[in-house]
């Protein structure tokens, strides 16, 4: 049964997990936080809330991802690392889809709390990175049953997804395809990430900052949701969704002039340097927590990741779109540039030095 926000209420005292009294006594809100997945957010005075999370019925993206999500969950009984990192699993309903967890009260989304700030603080972005750099060391490759193979960064192998396989038949998504397919940079840049692809460790598998929830005061505490594609797989991966997020957070942030194809020299120049301090204290947190062997050749696989983890962006902001925005065609070549030079895009779309990548 699909829940709504009122059938939600109802759901969660049929079973349990609430009781009359929270409702009576009014405490009790709920929050559509829907995206891909149906969420509610409920809360009640003096008493940890809950997030609820179903799939919707027409996704065509059919969901082993979320008891994915619950199995992770419940891994944090196993690992302190991840009791950490992932909000605590309070049931998982097979029958209904449905996955109910501990509700992050007083965190903020990263990206929401990025857009406010106008950017990601060092010392939040250090908190991330030392996060991330924990999962990576501390959490072993095949825990709780990982799932290994392409799920992980299916982007890897979107080029060779033929018609009938593609997740949304629109033309938007078949001409990104056939980029990836043919453009030299990218079907390039793909074959050879493909080819690197290790799995020598756990990880989150679509870190961006909706993913990361953040309490800033005092010290930043940083929590990772969403956990449908984690599994055994690149630790570089993970850190190229992370140096993604500014890509994208710049190309988002430049007017529309600045997108046509005939623009020149491409725009806003000082917002990526404005993000050089946290793009180095994400990096320098990341490699203190979990000690990359050859931290030049990590960073420098995980910015042509990046510059993948670009194209899946491209991707998802065509799915629910006729054609191809102009956002989504600079996503797209940004993708390709970041993956074709990765040393330049190091230096000059990350701010991080020539000897971080040598
Ligand atoms: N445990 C939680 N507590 C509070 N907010 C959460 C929690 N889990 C997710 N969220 C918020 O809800 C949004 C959607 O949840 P998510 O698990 O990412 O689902 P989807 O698969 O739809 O992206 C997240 O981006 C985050 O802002
Ligand atoms: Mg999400």
């Amino acid at each position: 049964v699909p829940l709504d926000s009122r059938t939600v209420v109802d759901y969660l005292l049929e079973r349990g997990a609430i009781d009359p009294g929270d409702v009576l006594d009014r405490s009790l809100t709920v929050v559509d936080r829907s995206r891909r997945n149906t969420c509610f957010a409920v809360s009640r005075d003096d008493r940890p809330g809950l997030f609820v999370k179903q799939p919707r019925l027409d996704d065509p993206h059919e969901s082993p991802g979320l008891l994915r999500d619950a199995t992770l969950a419940a891994a944090g009984e196993s690992s302190a690392v991840l009791a950490l990192l992932a909000p605590q699993l309070r049931f998982y309903d097979p029958r209904n889809r449905v996955l109910v967890v501990e509700l992050l009260a007083g965190a903020e989304e990263l990206s929401a709390h990025a857009l406010r700030a106008g950017g990601v603080a060092p010392a939040i972005a250090g908190a991330l990175g030392r996060a991330v750099g924990r999962l990576h060391a501390a959490v072993p490759a095949d825990v709780a049953g990982a799932q290994t193979g392409r799920a992980t960064a299916s982007i890897l192998w979107f080029g060779q997804t033929p018609d009938e396989r593609l997740p949304r038949q629109t033309p938007a998504i078949a001409a990104l395809r056939d980029a990836a397919r043919h453009d030299p940079d990218l079907s390039r840049g793909l074959a050879e990430l493909r080819e690197e692809w290790r799995s020598d460790a756990f990880v989150h598998g679509d870190l961006k900052w909706e993913n990361v929830m953040v309490t800033p005061e005092p010290e930043p505490v940083v929590h990772l949701v969403d956990w449908e594609t984690s599994g055994a797989g690149d630790a570089a991966w993970d850190v190229g969704g992370l140096l993604h997020a500014y890509l994208r957070m710049w190309v988002t942030s430049l007017p529309r002039d600045a997108l046509r194809p005939d623009a020149a020299a491409p725009a806003g120049g000082e917002a990526i340097a404005a993000a050089a301090p946290s793009i180095r204290a994400l990096w320098s947190g990341y490699r203190a927590a979990a000690e990359p062997g050859r931290p030049g050749p990590f960073l420098l696989r995980a910015v042509r990741y990046a510059g993948a983890r670009m194209l899946q962006t491209a991707y998802e902001s065509a799915a629910y779109a006729r054609g191809l925005s102009p956002q989504a065609v600079a996503f797209a070549q940004l993708a390709a540039n970041v993956m074709a030079r990765p040393a330049q895009a190091a230096r000059a779309l990350f701010s991080l030095p020539g000897d971080a990548v040598a």
